[in-house]
């Protein structure tokens, strides 16, 4: 389906936390701000309230199989996952699984992972092969999946090569990032994504290695699991620990026609604290939260603690990133959280997440959450890391890769089992959004509703 744009509102629409705007805070950078960071797209949107059956019947689950994951781009792999010919990868959906595969050409395809005689999965996980070739009778296919060989051709004169060519779906490519789309009608990825990619033009993703990848079963459903990511609204409840210096609430919320933005700034005390914090205490709840056992660092006495910080991360990323020298100070430190509809949340700048979210197996109450690490290099790519792998009761900070953030991401899982439960068991209708925080949220499920027809 095309993008229609949804209803424009000028930017400062509706009341904000007092205190700072985000832009107040660019103002205040030591160095002019990108366009991009200027932009301010608040929507109009209809959705405040959604039905909770959304997160609990598996009659909803199968109407988002059919209208969404059949339908949609979704992100299945990086570029370099498959770097040669032969290299293929399989990306599972809904429990429906397709294979990834870099032909001869060196193009790249994608195709129904199911065996055409009698349907076995064609590739069990990534790898490297000739030919694809499956293992329960040996049929045998191409890299650009035309029929090849059959053991006991005689007995099969039905079988003709030109209709018997592996189904194909549409194959897209943005940022290093593989996309598919199992729909043939489907618009182009290209104008799927819309801006998007002019957003990341300072940001090139496709310039990055994959530096960890953690894969977590989360006793929740999908979008119950990523809208946990949508929004600073939480960090009050969920990470108190941070607020001395986050600005939460004084977070920027975009929405264009498939993607939204959030934009929470560091090193600015939260609005939720009466008296602030000083530079000092601003520094130190970041680096006790979310760095790795660095020594402690002291803010000099004539800089704030985001020019600081600003300049910290400058140099750390010197020997990676060749225009460090122009990044703000807010390009080195905030988090920018971008969401492509449905599922796909690349962070903007050097933060290095991605988040990728879906149903695990065909489950209404389990899903498959992601965190991508991409990181900058210089000189020769690094090799990609391996998946980790976190079973439903295993705790993130299991996955060392992820460093202290695991903390973060185990504060944030706490609460999703038991989401889940109380949505099972509650005796009202509805959730309920808050109009401006909660901005992603609404934006997601109005694309929802639009996909859905309702
Ligand atoms: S099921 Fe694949 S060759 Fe028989
Ligand atoms: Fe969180």
């Amino acid at each position: 389906m095309t993008s229609a744009a949804l209803p424009h509102v000028e930017a400062g629409h509706g009341p904000r936390s007092p205190g700072l705007s985000y832009q107040d805070l660019l103002d205040a950078d030591t160095r002019p701000a990108p366009e991009v960071l200027r932009l301010q797209a608040a929507r109009e949107l209809p959705v405040v309230r959604v039905p909770i059956e959304r997160y609990t019947s598996q009659a909803f689950h199968e109407l988002e199989v059919e209208k969404i994951w059949k339908k949609v781009w979704q992100f299945a792999c990086r570029e370099d996952d498959v770097p040669e010919p032969g290299d293929h990868e399989t990306y599972e959906i809904a429990g429906m699984s397709l294979l990834i595969v870099r032909g001869a050409d060196r193009r790249l395809r994608a195709f129904h992972n199911t065996c055409l005689h009698r349907g076995r999965a064609l590739k069990d996980h990534a790898g490297r092969s000739g030919e694809l070739r499956c293992p329960f009778h040996g049929w045998t296919w191409n890299l650009e999946g035309e029929l090849q060989e059959l053991p006991c051709r005689w007995d099969f004169p039905h079988v003709e090569r030109e209709r018997y060519a592996l189904p194909q779906v549409q194959v897209g490519v943005w940022g290093g990032f593989v996309f598919i789309n199992m729909d043939p009608d489907c618009e182009p990825l290209e104008s799927y994504l819309g801006d998007l990619p002019r957003h990341f033009t300072r940001w090139p993703l496709e310039k990055r290695f994959k530096e960890a990848h953690v894969a977590k079963i989360m006793p929740c459903n999908w979008k119950a699991n990523q809208e946990a990511f949508m929004e600073a609204y939480h960090v009050v409840g969920t990470h108190p620990q941070l607020l001395k210096g986050i600005g939460d609430a004084n977070s920027q919320y975009d929405a264009w026609d498939n993607f939204s933005r959030a934009i929470t700034a560091n090193m600015t005390p939260s609005p939720h604290l009466p008296d602030g914090a000083s530079e000092q205490e601003q520094l130190d709840s970041l680096l006790s939260a979310s760095l790795d056992g660095d020594p402690p660092m002291r803010v000099p006495e004539d800089m704030t603690a985001r020019a600081f910080l600003g300049q910290v991360t400058r140099m750390q990323l010197q020997a990676s990133v060749p225009s460090v020298g122009e990044l703000t100070d807010a390009e080195l430190q905030d988090s920018f959280y971008y969401s492509l509809f449905p599922n796909f949340h690349p962070w903007g700048a050097y933060n290095r997440i991605v988040y990728r979210f879906r149903p695990f197996e065909n489950r209404v109450d389990r899903a498959l959450m992601e965190v991508l690490y991409l990181s900058p290099y210089r000189g020769r790519k690094p090799e990609n890391a391996k998946t980790t792998w976190l079973d439903i009761d295993e705790p993130w900070t299991n996955a060392d890769e992820l460093g202290s953030l695991a903390n973060i991401f185990a504060q944030d899982s706490f609460n999703l089992g038991r989401v889940q439960d109380g949505l099972r068991g509650a005796q009202h209708s509805h959730v309920t959004f808050a109009n401006y925080q909660e901005t992603k949220i609404r934006h997601f499920h109005t694309l929802l509703d639009r996909h859905l027809g309702a």
